[in-house]
């Protein structure tokens, strides 16, 4: 099998996606699964910038570093080195789509889609809201990265 490539994708790619990238990063070491992990946002607002010190607080109560990665927006290249592009929203899955060129072979869909109790659901931006946002959005990213890394070593 191609080595699995994986990018999360959300708006601003200081909350959501750096805390997808982290759990999936986690589950994915513990599996033993050798893969590229990356994320960014749609958006460039917060290019070059550190996660929300919110997400880094998060990711911390469960024992995973992500203080370290720095925001950047989706690019053309991104199509042809991820074989799988994660959305967390379907606004953010219509502007992934909205950019492909044509003939990319990149699988795109939504994150959540991989999460057992939220096959249909969507990864709510937590950015307005209060610390227990965070903690919701932690819960949904851990059970959609265990699910796409239990899908990817079934493949
Ligand atoms: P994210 O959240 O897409 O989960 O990183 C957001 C962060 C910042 C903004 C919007 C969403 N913003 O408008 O600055």
């Amino acid at each position: 099998m191609t080595k699995p490539a994986l990018l999360f994708v959300c708006l601003g790619n200081i909350c959501r996606s750096p805390l997808a990238e982290g759990a999936f990063r986690y589950h994915a070491e513990k599996a033993g699964l050798d893969c590229l992990i990356d994320s960014c946002g749609t958006a460039a607002y917060h290019v070059g910038a550190a996660p929300d010190p919110r997400s880094i607080a998060e990711a911390a109560r469960r024992g995973v570093d992500i203080a370290g990665l720095q925001g950047r927006q989706l690019c053309e290249e991104d199509f042809s080195r991820f074989t799988h592009i994660l959305a967390m929203d379907r606004s953010n899955l219509r502007n992934i789509k909205a950019a492909a060129p044509q003939g990319s072979s990149a699988a795109i869909s939504l994150f959540l889609k991989f999460h057992p109790e939220h096959p249909s659901g969507e990864i709510e931006d937590p950015y307005y809201g209060g610390e227990d946002g965070f903690a919701r959005t932690w819960r949904e990213v851990d059970g959609a990265a265990r699910g796409l890394v239990e899908e990817l070593l079934r493949e």
